[in-house]
């Protein structure tokens, strides 16, 4: 078991790990046993995160080619080399598609989508130099659904989907594995920060509330961990047959039988 969920001997960047679930994730893969780098566009965040598990922190903003390869090449320097890669950054800016301007297309496709391929382009220049390696990106359940009021952060992540599938395609026979993970909301510090005045368990409980209201089968959203654990799955050799995948994290949400009232939901148990 420690084999196959181990780390040891492997080198891993966190792309995005200087907050809520990149943090958790960087420490999961330090407690794995990997040599840890943690890349923010947030430097302060970085360098905490590094010191409180023992990483190493680099600054940079990863939209950009020049940021995203001085990232990779950085972590590869430092670690010794590159075999993992997860890369959680994203953000959604949500507006009607009728307001929606190029500008706003741009901003949401760079941060989501062509930022995730720069980072992959960047790793894999070593991975496949080198042998082989395993990557987990970030997508999201808007990549499934129709995104209202999100269209370009839905086609930005059904575009992280299908890059998965062709990284699959491409890079596969040459021993490197990439999936992603599509969450549905969950709880981040981004998230229960924005609550003003309430403290993290009150924003929790409000949270779990919304989800208990629309019917979440689990009857909450998710935690900021529950992001990190799947990635980690991804990452080791638990899940060495898989590649091209998209793991869904919503809690049951996807599988439901769209036409629930809340009076079926009040019947239930
Ligand atoms: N939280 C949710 O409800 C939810 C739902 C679905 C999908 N997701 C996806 O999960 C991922 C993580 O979400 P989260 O809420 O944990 O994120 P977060 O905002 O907590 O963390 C993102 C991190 O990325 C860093 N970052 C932002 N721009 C960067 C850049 N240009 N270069 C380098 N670093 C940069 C930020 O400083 C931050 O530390 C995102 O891809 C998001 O789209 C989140």
């Amino acid at each position: 078991m420690k084999e196959l969920f181990g780390l040891e001997g492997q080198s891993a960047l966190v792309v995005g790990g200087g907050y809520g679930s990149g943090r958790i994730t960087a420490m999961l893969l330090k407690q794995a046993g990997a040599r840890v780098a943690v890349a923010d566009i947030d430097g302060d965040r970085a360098r905490n995160v590094a010191e409180e598990f023992g990483a190493h922190a680099i600054v940079a903003d990863v939209t950009t080619v020049e940021g995203a390869n001085a990232a990779v090449d950085e972590a590869h320097d430092k670690l010794g080399g590159l075999t993992r890669l997860a890369n959680i950054v994203g953000l959604v800016r949500m507006q009607p598609f009728i307001e929606n301007d190029l500008a706003l297309w741009q901003q949401q496709l760079q941060l989501n989508l062509i930022q995730q391929m720069l980072v992959c382009q960047a790793a894999g220049r070593h991975m496949l130099a080198e042998g082989g390696g395993v990557i987990a990106m970030t997508a999201s359940v808007s990549g499934f659904y129709g995104a209202r009021n999100n269209a370009a952060y839905g086609i930005a992540k059904a575009g992280v989907m299908s890059l998965a599938r062709t990284l699959a395609e491409e890079w596969g026979p040459h021993g490197v594995r990439v999936n992603c993970i599509a969450p549905d909301i969950t709880a981040t510090p981004r998230l229960t920060e924005q609550m003003p005045g309430a403290t993290e368990a009150e924003a929790l409980a409000r949270f779990d509330a919304m989800a208990a209201g629309e019917g979440v089968p689990l009857r909450r959203f998710g935690r900021t961990h529950e992001l990190s654990g799947p990635l980690l799955f991804l990452l080791s050799d638990l899940s060495s047959y898989m590649t091209g995948q998209c793991l869904v994290v919503d809690g049951g949400t996807m599988v439901r039988f769209p036409h629930v009232t809340s009076a079926d939901n009040a019947r239930q148990p």
